[in-house]
């Protein structure tokens, strides 16, 4: 059984049309459909403003679809609402401006310990509040002087590897990226996905990968959905889709990152 499955979502906005046509929907995501299997890593692949931040937001529980099924291993997580509750830890995002996850006016320590209280896991997994905080802070490569420090004290690298830690405290069974390096320099950007794949390795968790950055996601994924304006034009293999992809679109991307030679 998948870890994630999404079928057929359908998710719109309001937007203002013309001034006297006041207020009406635009459709963002239409009939998207695809699993995740466990421990695998999915990208999704698409430019700016194709909807990849509306899907991720829509799987983690932070908006409603219009439309649709989301399984969280077998449970319906949409329409049956009521579900999310009983999953909530198990699925974690780590954004691209990671100011967002952190608060401002916390410590470091406040934050992580603020996500183990949150994150209602019973205490008997939990175990010692301390020695789980050394233990993500071990895993994501942080030193413990950084646990008195506020988010504007770290640098945009650290910052993310505590915006990790805090998801890693949840025990996540999936673990959403939307494009969480995008703010990083290139090096950094590297070293970050590379911390996280590790951990995937150790701890098993599935992943979903948001990106425009085709070669990373050729680096990272094992499968890759090609999304365009709300639709999925290409799923495959990232393999299959380096050496012989199929839609316009696709090869238009592979094109633009350097990574195709242009048909003579
Ligand atoms: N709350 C909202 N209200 C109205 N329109 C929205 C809202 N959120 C997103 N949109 C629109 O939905 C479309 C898809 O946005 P989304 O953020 O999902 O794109 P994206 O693929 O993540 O882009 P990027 O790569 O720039 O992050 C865009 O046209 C955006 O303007
Ligand atoms: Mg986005």
């Amino acid at each position: 059984m998948p870890v994630l499955e999404v079928k057929n979502l359908h998710c719109s906005f309001k937007v203002q049309a013309q001034r006297l046509l006041g207020k009406q929907r635009k459709k963002i995501i239409e009939g998207v459909s695809f699993s995740i299997h466990r421990a695998d890593t999915v990208g999704i692949l698409g430019e700016s403003g194709s909807g990849k931040s509306t899907i991720a937001r829509c799987i983690a529980g932070l908006l409603l679809p219009d439309n649709g099924h989301i399984f969280f291993n077998g449970l319906n997580i949409f329409p049956d609402t009521d579900n999310r509750k009983k999953i909530k830890r198990k699925i974690q995002m780590l954004f691209q401006n990671h100011t967002a996850s952190l608060n401002p006016r916390m410590p470091v320590k406040q934050s992580l310990l603020e996500a183990l209280n949150y994150q209602e896991v019973s205490s008997q997994i939990r175990g010692n509040n301390g020695t789980r905080i050394q233990e993500v802070l071990d895993s994501t490569g942080l030193s413990p002087d950084i646990l008195k420090r506020y988010p504007r004290q770290l640098s945009g690298g650290q910052r993310q590897r505590v915006a990790l830690a805090r998801s890693l405290l949840a025990r996540p069974e999936l673990l959403i990226l939307d494009e969480p390096t995008s703010a990083l320099d290139i090096l950094t950007q590297v070293q970050i996905l590379r911390l996280i794949k590790k951990l995937q390795e150790e701890k098993g968790f599935s992943l979903l990968y948001i990106t425009h950055d085709v070669a990373s996601a050729l680096e990272i994924c094992d499968r890759i959905i090609v999304l365009y304006r709300g639709k999925i034009v290409e799923e495959a293999e990232s393999s299959r889709l380096m050496n012989e992809p199929r839609h316009p679109y696709t090869k238009r991307l592979l094109n633009a990152s350097g990574l195709l030679e242009p048909a003579k």
